[in-house]
């Protein structure tokens, strides 16, 4: 009998399932509804409740030290972790949807402030869409019927599509049509931005969304790699990029100027930072700690891009591969319509001066002690 045919067969599954493992992680369903059980905390009466989605995020842990500081407000965290700085934690997804119903009906927050979602790589379309889109809509809807006054959504550039060329763009520019997007990260943030946009009622419900980008901030931002004892380079358009402390300290301003000008609702705003391309990212952080710094050539970049993108096992969720291929589509905005909205924001880190607190002198640090 020749059984080669027949372990050629089993050698291609095991490949197969081998690729399978080593490109994508598998879509898995993480939650479950709470019981409803009464709630027992509340805020102090003289305090404005403020209801935080995303409160333990990266960029969350430093919105949360901004707005902490704001001693009339009283902070709660809806969340699956606990917040150390807020006044009060409520475990939950923001899937589920009665349990946030329940929660927003218990503490008539004042504000809610959104900063959620899913981990870039690794994530299924549906989560995207299920997160950023369906949860987020009847979040919108909740906090409506709830009589919220302020709702603060942390936006994104994908909203303004990854895959789309931004040069110095501005908010008044043509939005591509959804079915313009590729990536559901992109399409999600943009259509629930949208969808709160125009529930915007002047001084009845206050809505605002913040475009930001490229957001670095130590443990949990997508610049993992600078961390590494070698750094790779490689030469990449122009992104905007911002360090997360600025950002907090810009939603807090946000959140001042829109109590008192509501007027500034209904409308989305870039806050992208400075524009700074990856490898000088790359050439700072290694200066700054004298890691060498390795080039990749661009064939090796493109041939990874085009073939790691044809070869995919499975489309449908986010990897590596796509962040290589928006990496090379340039993204920079034109701040100014978010500066004159709130000329009372101050910048207090430029990208050079994070970058170096937060990879230069603390890996230095680490390597010395
Ligand atoms: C940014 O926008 C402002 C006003 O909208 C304009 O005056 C300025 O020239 C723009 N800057 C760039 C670099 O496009």
């Amino acid at each position: 009998m020749n059984c080669q045919p027949l372990l050629v067969a089993i050698l291609a599954v095991i490949l197969a399932l081998f690729f399978r493992t080593w490109w994508q992680i598998g879509p898995r369903v993480d939650w479950s509804p709470r019981p409803v059980e009464p709630i027992l905390e509340q805020c102090p009466t003289d305090k404005a409740p403020l209801l935080v989605f995303g409160a333990t995020s990266m960029l969350g842990k430093y919105i949360i030290e901004a707005f902490h500081e704001d001693s009339g407000l009283c902070i709660i965290n809806f969340g699956r972790s606990k917040c150390e700085l807020c006044n009060i934690n409520v475990k939950g997804d923001l899937r589920d949807t009665r349990h946030v119903d329940r929660v927003i009906a218990h503490f008539k927050p004042t504000s809610i402030l959104t900063s959620v979602k899913p981990p870039l790589l690794g994530i299924h379309y549906r989560t995207f869409i299920e997160l950023n889109l369906f949860a987020m809509v009847e979040l919108i809807k909740l906090a409506k019927k709830h009589r919220v006054h302020n709702f603060i959504y942390v936006s994104s550039i994908a909203a303004s599509g990854h895959y789309h060329h931004h040069d110095t763009a501005s908010e008044d520019d043509e939005a591509p049509y959804y079915t313009d997007y590729e990536a559901p990260y992109d399409v999600s943030k943009r259509f629930a931005e949208d969808f709160l946009l125009q529930q915007h009622e002047e001084g009845v419900f206050n809505a605002i969304s913040i475009r930001t980008s490229g957001i670095f901030g130590g443990d949990g931002d997508p610049y993992d790699y600078i961390r590494q004892p070698i750094i790779a380079g490689v030469e990449t358009p122009p992104i905007d990029s911002n360090y997360a402390g600025n950002i907090a300290d810009a939603l807090y301003v946000v959140h001042k100027t829109l109590l008192e000008k509501p007027h500034l609702g209904g409308q989305f705003y870039y806050y992208t930072g400075d524009p700074m391309s990856e490898i000088d990212k790359s050439r700072m952080v290694a200066t700054e700690t004298g890691k060498p710094l390795v080039m990749i050539p661009m064939w090796v970049v493109d041939f990874c891009r085009e073939w790691g993108h044809w070869m995919r096992w499975d489309p449908h969720t986010y990897n590596l591969i796509d962040l290589f291929r928006m990496g090379n589509v340039q993204q920079t905005f034109n701040q100014t319509k978010f500066h004159k909205a709130f000329p009372t924001f101050k910048q207090k880190y430029t990208n050079k001066q994070a970058l170096r607190s937060i990879y230069g002198e603390h890996d230095m640090q680490n390597s010395e002690g």
